[in-house]
């Protein structure tokens, strides 16, 4: 009997509420290949290093699930596509619960592939994605001796044998794993899952607006009259860091309610010994610093920044520095490299390989002089271990100069510089946070005072014991006793 009378009932959880919790946003990715060309395998993979990375992911597997919600269905066409039309219901109820979901199935044929995407895509995206491999690389694998029976006539509607397979001829992602190894295959995947999680090109052009927006304020208070006031740590304060703070909050506040934000303008005493709602927010968090060098800005030497780093699972993904006066915009996101651009605009492809920056390959290793070091620190008489750093590896080093606030990492990043050593606890993750990424993605290191990673969004932000950052390992200087 069919049912009749039934009303659906629609969940009131907003979904960014859900994201905050899960960290992922509802997706699919539906694999589809031959027996034996190595789905599940790639599938174990990827829902163990999505939960790494701190996502929650779970593998749908079509031998499974014909144990259990699928029981009594063969390998008919019409089974096949009762099958497939009931393990999309589930992976689009899975997704919308907040978790990224990968079906592995055969799904032979094109009809009921563009089913299961119809069914998904009501409420979440749909990745397909083609597992390759021929019929003779799956029956040499033959993992589960199905191929062997299958040729000798002992089991019927084989796919591949007995059975027809349609390649997808437009799927969104192929994983080839007669090239590729499962880790790398699973690997591809993970990024492809973390892209649609992120939206990279979207949210670091969100960050070039918002970063372009505060500059504008900025840059309107730098030409007129301003007022300085002085934080209870006795640094400087001007309307142009609240002015900018007030652009760059209200802008992210609004364009992404599920983030969070750390900002330096924000950050009592509360914020950082209580229990600020950013830590457990896993969605997201923006890491801002509004005016990055203020005291560069009132000596009115240009070398002050918007530094803006968005931060997820306790690292930094993605990171935006403009340095207003100088019209320059740097940047960089996981996985997709460092750029340098000018305030003329924003352009359509963000990752244009043509404005791709990388750090230079100096090393100070072969004692030529074209190789030796340029380090960003100065020789302030109020840091004596910066001195002793100096001193002590004198033959490695080319030439030291200045710069104001994070530009030094900028520097660093387009190759300009090559190493930067910052003792003591004075810088903040906002003062970093940015950089960090710029440099990483631009083929460098960052790391703390004592060469571990650092993790971002901390209850604590302050960057206790300094930073380093090196263009490449071999750069690292040796250091000197600690002066206390
Ligand atoms: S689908 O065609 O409906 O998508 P599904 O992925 O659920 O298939 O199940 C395929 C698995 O069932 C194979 O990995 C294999 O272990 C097993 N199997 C048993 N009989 C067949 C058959 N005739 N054709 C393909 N796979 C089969």
């Amino acid at each position: 009997m069919l049912a009749n009378n039934i009303t659906p009932h629609r969940s009131g959880v907003a979904s960014e509420a859900r994201r905050k919790i899960t960290g992922s946003v509802p997706a699919v990715f539906w694999m589809s290949g031959l027996s034996g060309s190595g789905k599940s395998t790639i599938a174990v993979q990827f829902e163990q290093r999505m939960t790494e990375e701190g996502h929650a992911a779970f593998m749908i597997d079509g031998d499974t699930v014909r144990t259990g919600l699928c029981k009594g269905l063969g390998f008919s066409t019409e089974d096949r596509h009762e099958n497939l039309r009931r393990i999309a219901h589930l992976a689009k109820t899975m997704a919308s619960a907040g978790l990224t979901v990968v079906v592995c199935t055969i799904s032979p044929d094109k009809q009921s592939r563009d089913t299961a995407r119809e069914i998904v895509s009501e409420s979440a995206d749909f990745y397909e994605v083609y597992v390759k491999a021929s019929v003779d690389v799956c029956a040499a694998r033959d993992p589960k001796g199905l191929y062997k029976r299958a040729f000798a006539g002992e089991i019927a509607n084989f796919t591949g044998v007995s059975a027809p397979y349609e390649v997808p001829e437009n799927a969104d992602i192929v994983l080839d794993t007669t090239a590729n190894t499962a880790e790398e295959c699973a690997e591809l995947l993970v990024s492809a899952a973390l892209d649609n999680i992120y939206k990279p090109a979207k949210l670091v052009r969100s960050m070039l607006d918002a970063a372009m927006l505060a500059s504008a304020k900025i840059m309107e208070i730098y030409d007129g009259k301003y007022d300085v006031s002085f934080k209870e740590d006795a640094s400087p304060l001007t309307t142009a860091d609240t002015a900018s703070n007030e652009v760059l909050t209200s802008y992210f506040r609004e364009t992404y309610p599920e983030y969070s934000i750390l900002t330096e303008e924000e950050s009592s005493a509360a914020d950082l010994h209580g229990m600020p709602e950013r830590l457990s927010n896993n969605a997201g968090v923006f890491i801002i610093d509004p005016l990055d060098g203020t005291k560069e800005f009132i000596h009115r030497n240009g070398e002050f920044c918007v530094s803006i780093g968005f931060a997820t699972h306790n690292r930094v993904y993605a990171g935006v520095i403009a340095v207003p006066a100088k019209r320059l915009l740097y940047y960089a996101s996981e996985g997709h490299g460092s750029y340098k651009i000018q305030f003329d605009g924003i352009p359509s492809d963000v990752f244009d390989p043509a404005n791709r920056i990388r750090v230079s390959d100096r090393t100070g290793t072969t004692g030529e002089e074209a190789d030796k070091l340029i380090i960003t620190a100065s020789r302030s008489h109020g840091d004596r271990q910066t001195e002793a750093l100096l001193d002590l590896n004198a033959d490695r080093i080319a030439d030291t100069i200045t710069a104001g606030s994070c530009l030094k990492g900028c520097l660093i990043a387009e190759g300009a510089a090559d190493i930067h050593y910052r003792f003591g606890s004075f810088m903040k993750e906002w003062d970093t946070a940015a950089m960090q990424i710029i440099c990483e993605e631009a083929g460098g290191i960052y790391t703390d005072g004592t060469g571990n990673k650092v993790p971002a969004n901390r209850a604590d932000p302050v960057n206790h014991g300094g930073f380093i950052i090196l263009n490449r390992p071999e750069s690292a200087l040796t250091l000197p006793e600690p002066i206390m």
